[in-house]
């Protein structure tokens, strides 16, 4: 049951986070949309551990199944790549459009790790 409440809100992160990105030319709303979804994100990630260990399970790097160990790597990297995003995006905010090249790539790298992060959830 709860695995079906994730996966429900996984994917509608995953839909706000394409919208999001849709609307990144207007500013006010492509920030406060991004730090929805980031927060949210986040918030999925402490459920799934507190029902079900998942960091202890996840551990298990040797005997878990290659696409367990691929889905981990790609959901670890997300949440490392919110730090930047949310770093750069900020400075951008404040004006600094020097950060703009790395904001853009970054962004669209976390965006694929993060749909990459939803397809494999439901191969494991
Ligand atoms: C996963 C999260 C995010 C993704 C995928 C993302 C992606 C993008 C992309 C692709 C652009 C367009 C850059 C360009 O065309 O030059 C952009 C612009 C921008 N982003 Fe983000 N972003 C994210 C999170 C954030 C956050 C958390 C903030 C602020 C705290 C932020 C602030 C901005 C600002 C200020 C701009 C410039 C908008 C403008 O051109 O006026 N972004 N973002």
């Amino acid at each position: 049951m709860s695995s079906a409440i994730f996966q429900v809100q996984s994917f509608l992160i995953v839909m706000l986070m394409i919208y999001g990105v849709y609307n990144r030319k207007i500013r006010f709303k492509h920030v406060k949309i991004m730090k929805t979804v980031i927060i949210w994100d986040l918030l999925l990630v402490a459920q799934i551990e507190l029902t079900r260990s998942a960091v202890l399970k996840a551990s298990k790097v040797v005997s878990n199944p290659a696409i367990l160990n691929i889905h981990v790597s790609l959901a670890v990297s997300t949440v490392i790549l919110y730090a930047f995003i949310f770093y750069t995006g900020n400075k951008l905010n404040k004006g600094d459009e020097k950060i703009r090249k790395w904001h853009k790539p970054l962004g669209f790298v976390t965006l694929t790790t993060r749909i990459l992060t939803l397809i494999t959830s439901n191969l494991i």
